[in-house]
């Protein structure tokens, strides 16, 4: 591989032997397997050279350079003379030995470096381990928490198998850049440091969580509802409190918001908001569970926000002695109750949680004549719409079937009456919504149906087909809410919400 440099340039020298002056040759430069050792070598001999006479050792960067010069001459016998300036006598040996030197220091570096980056794919997989080791410990608490903790925990499941498939994927693409590993080493360990924090919550503290799902829901209902505005089919709902629409012609799936603050076994009552034209969005929050006979109401519970709902906290408790049945309203402010034992409506003052006023629904059966489907004591239910305070009952002359009335909300007067035709034992609830009664039945443990409605403004009555998801097996009440247009249904004791669609009136 290396030439003979003697050799040649005695071969040279003779070949130009009648040449006087000074004469350079040139000399093919050799390639080192290796271009990192050729770039170290070049750098290393360029500038530690001590050649006396050679202009310097080949680089590999050009092809050929002057090797060295010499002079050449004939002596007095004619004999060709030549003197050569080598940069070495011999093969430089030393220089070579000095290059595997360095190139074993080189190695050894490179080892080095290889061996942290090693290391660091080691480090990945430790963190791989523990991700996926605290996947399965969040699956096994999942599995002790109450159910609907469920969608925090999926959540922290999709993050923490995101960041295992970027580990994965890294490792298949690694390069060598260490500075790509430390910062994934930081995520992830900052990732298990937030999953940790996270399992070691308290358990109990269900609601804050709950809290925290209620924020997901509602961006995921943000981002479902831009999704859902793309869409030219849906119709975009009516003002607040309007009536500009053509009736109800669909139903979201249930929002659960909570169990009621009394608890699992108290899986009778009712649920709502306040509703006040003057002020259509600032109203109270109201629980109203009955006793576990499903009879009494006696203890009812007022928040004035959602949150202080979800989280059971500010609450003002109230007694009063006693309501009957779940067909409980709060309209401005006061309390429609149906009255213990009697088809009296109590009009009870929120404020102050006294009887502002009693009255007779005339003719009105009660205790138990004709509840609803399922549902017990709830022979008179009062409802809220955008027109005011209604009331839906039977009496012995309807023979069970529903009698609609519009009640004068100061004074509890009737002030209108309707008769429909359907009866009333075998709807299990109602509603009102602009002065149409809605009515549901069930379907199965697990869909009710909006099925039939009554429409006051006209007095036409029909059938719907409206299906309606439910989390357990019986609604208890129904309650509309004009302004945030939702329902809001006391089902086997737990708090429900749903939007309701619209039809759209064509402009
Ligand atoms: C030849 O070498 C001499 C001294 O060693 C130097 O002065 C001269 O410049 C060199 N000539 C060439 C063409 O490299
Ligand atoms: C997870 O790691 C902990 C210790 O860090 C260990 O006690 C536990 O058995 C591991 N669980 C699984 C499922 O590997
Ligand atoms: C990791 O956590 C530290 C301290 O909590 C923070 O300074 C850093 O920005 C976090 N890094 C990443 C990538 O999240
Ligand atoms: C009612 O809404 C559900 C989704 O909530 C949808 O699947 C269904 O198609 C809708 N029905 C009608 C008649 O629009
Ligand atoms: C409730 O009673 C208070 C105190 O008597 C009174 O100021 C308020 O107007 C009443 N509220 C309603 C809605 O009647
Ligand atoms: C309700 O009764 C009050 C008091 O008698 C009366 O001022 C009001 O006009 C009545 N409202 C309706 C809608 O009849």
């Amino acid at each position: 591989m290396k030439p003979d440099l003697p050799c040649l340039l005695a071969l040279l020298c003779l070949l130009h032997s009648d040449a006087e002056s000074v004469w350079g040759t040139t000399a093919t430069s050799t390639h080192f397997p290796t271009t990192a050792s050729t770039s170290f070598l070049t750098s290393d001999f360029s500038t530690s050279s001590t050649s006396t006479s050679g202009s310097g050792w080949p680089s590999s960067s050009s092809k050929s350079q002057s090797l060295s010069n010499f002079t050449g001459s004939k002596d007095d016998h004619g004999t060709c003379q030549c003197s050569v300036i080598l940069p070495d006598t011999t093969f430089p040996v030393e220089r070579v030995e000095r290059l595997e030197i360095i190139a074993q220091t080189v190695t050894k570096k490179f080892e080095k470096e290889l061996s942290i980056v090693k290391e660091y794919v080691q480090l990945i997989s430790v963190y791989e381990k523990k991700l996926s080791n605290l996947t399965v410990r969040i699956e096994i608490m999942e599995k002790d928490t109450i159910s609907y903790t469920e969608l925090d925990f999926e959540l922290i499941k999709i993050e923490v198998k995101e960041m295992e498939k970027l580990i994965k994927q890294l490792k298949v693409g690694f390069v060598g850049s260490s500075v790509i590993v430390d910062q994934l080493e930081v995520e992830i360990r900052n990732m298990t440091v937030l999953v940790e924090k996270l399992e070691t919550l308290d358990k109990n503290n269900v609601l804050a969580i709950r809290r925290q799902i209620l924020a997901l829901k509602e961006k995921l209902k943000e981002c479902e509802d831009s999704k859902v505005e793309n869409l030219p089919a849906v119709p975009p709902p009516p003002a607040p409190g309007s009536c500009a629409h053509g009736g109800v012609v669909n139903i979201s799936r249930p929002v659960m918001i909570q169990l009621n603050w009394r608890g699992f076994s108290y899986k009778y009552g009712a649920w709502g908001r306040d509703y006040s034209p003057q002020h259509p969005g600032k109203g109270l929050y109201w629980v109203a569970p009955l006793n576990t006979d499903g009879r009494y109401l006696e203890y009812y519970r007022l928040y004035n926000t959602l949150d202080d709902l979800l989280l059971y906290t500010h609450a003002r408790e109230n007694w009063i002695a006693y309501g009957q049945g779940g067909g409980t309203v709060v309209y401005k402010n006061n309390m429609y109750v149906n009255w213990y034992s009697s088809r009296d409506i109590a009009k009870v003052n929120l404020t102050t949680n006294t009887v502002a006023l009693t009255r007779t629904l005339p003719d009105a059966a009660y205790n138990n004549r004709f509840s609803y489907a399922n549902v017990d004591w709830q022979d008179i239910d009062l409802a809220v719409d955008e027109n005011g305070l209604w009331v839906t009952y039977a009496t012995e002359a309807s023979t069970g079937n529903m009698v609609i009335s519009k009640l004068n909300d100061t004074t509890l007067e009737v002030l209108n009456t309707w008769h429909t035709k359907q009866y009333k034992p075998s709807v299990t609830n109602t509603f009102m919504v602009c002065g149409v009664l809605y009515a549901t039945r069930t379907l199965n443990t697990r869909t009710e149906e909006i099925f039939y409605y009554y429409d006051t403004n006209t007095g036409k009555e029909g059938k719907l087909n409206i299906v309606m998801q439910k989390m357990q097996e019986n609604l208890q009440s129904i309650n509309y809410h004009p302004f945030e247009q939702k329902l809001f249904v006391y089902n086997d004791g737990y708090l429900l919400n749903y939007d309701l669609v619209f039809q759209q009136i064509p402009q």
